[in-house]
């Protein structure tokens, strides 16, 4: 039962595709059938990848209707995070990011890269609909600023002439290497790691043996021999009892033993 009223939405020629449907149902089996509004976010993005990068709408008051919720509701939601695209993108959608790390690291400068390689203003799509840039806030690679992400992907440790390089790249259907591109390793310091170094299964995989650390001699004694005897009922009934010290309680922890020389 809808509980207010509001103006039927205009769902237009939006609807999920069949593998997209099957998407949607599986996100939908996460929430109990009366909480199906908190599915909102996951299927707006759906309804983004599905419509080229962006919402429209259609896609929006297409979501409202499926989860039965009034079109506000899925507006305020779509027009509040920046990730949900509100007009048309490129097919390589670059979001700079310029929050400060990246700013002090020129992100000024890939902003500019990107306005005088593709000629065309932020938000805006080249006229082959292959590009579009935005500037955006930190999106957490702060450690390896500049950067910027590509659709789903971050290029790290950029210049502006390596960001005009992965675009004429991007631009001819050719590979880019994702992450760093000065190849650093993770985030560790230019040049490779200054700690922990002598660990050599970082760059072979899992460690084998030889590769860990000697840390002396090795507790040899035997896995039975470090096992508790198993009380059996009549142990058990003896442990019950405060009285632990008789010649009957059996095997003492070292805890035990101190309260008994204390005791003595
Ligand atoms: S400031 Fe750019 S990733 Fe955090």
């Amino acid at each position: 039962m809808k509980l207010t009223s509001y103006p039927e939405p205009q769902t237009g020629a939006f609807a999920f595709d069949e593998g997209n449907m099957g998407r949607v149902e599986r996100i939908l089996k996460r929430y109990p059938p009366e909480r199906k509004a908190s599915a909102i976010l996951p299927l707006l993005d759906i309804a983004q990848r599905q419509n080229g990068g962006w919402l429209s709408k259609e896609c929006i008051e297409y979501v409202a209707d499926f989860l039965e919720i009034a079109p506000i509701r899925a507006w305020e939601v779509a027009t509040f995070y920046t990730m949900l695209n509100l007009k048309p993108v490129g097919k390589h959608f670059i979001q700079v990011c310029r929050t400060t790390p990246c700013w002090l690291r020129g992100s000024d400068e890939l902003t500019q890269a990107c306005r005088k390689r593709l000629g065309v203003g932020k938000g805006e799509v080249t006229e082959d609909g292959l590009f579009s840039y935005i500037e955006v806030e930190c999106l957490g690679a702060c450690v390896n600023a500049p950067m910027v992400q590509i659709n789903d992907d971050y290029y790290e440790d950029l210049t502006p002439d390596r960001l005009v390089e992965i675009i004429d790249r991007l631009e001819n259907g050719e590979a880019v290497p994702i992450g760093s591109q000065t190849e650093r390793q993770g985030s560790a310091p230019e040049g490779g790691p200054e700690t922990l170094r002598e660990m050599p299964w970082l760059k072979k995989g899992a460690p084998e043996e030889g590769d860990l650390p000697d840390y002396g001699p090795q507790d040899t004694e035997p896995a039975e021999a470090r096992q508790e005897p198993t009380a059996g009922p009549a142990d058990k009934e003896k442990t019950d009892t405060p009285d632990r010290a008789g010649p009957d309680a059996g095997p003492q922890s070292g805890s035990d033993a101190l309260d008994d020389k204390e005791d003595k």
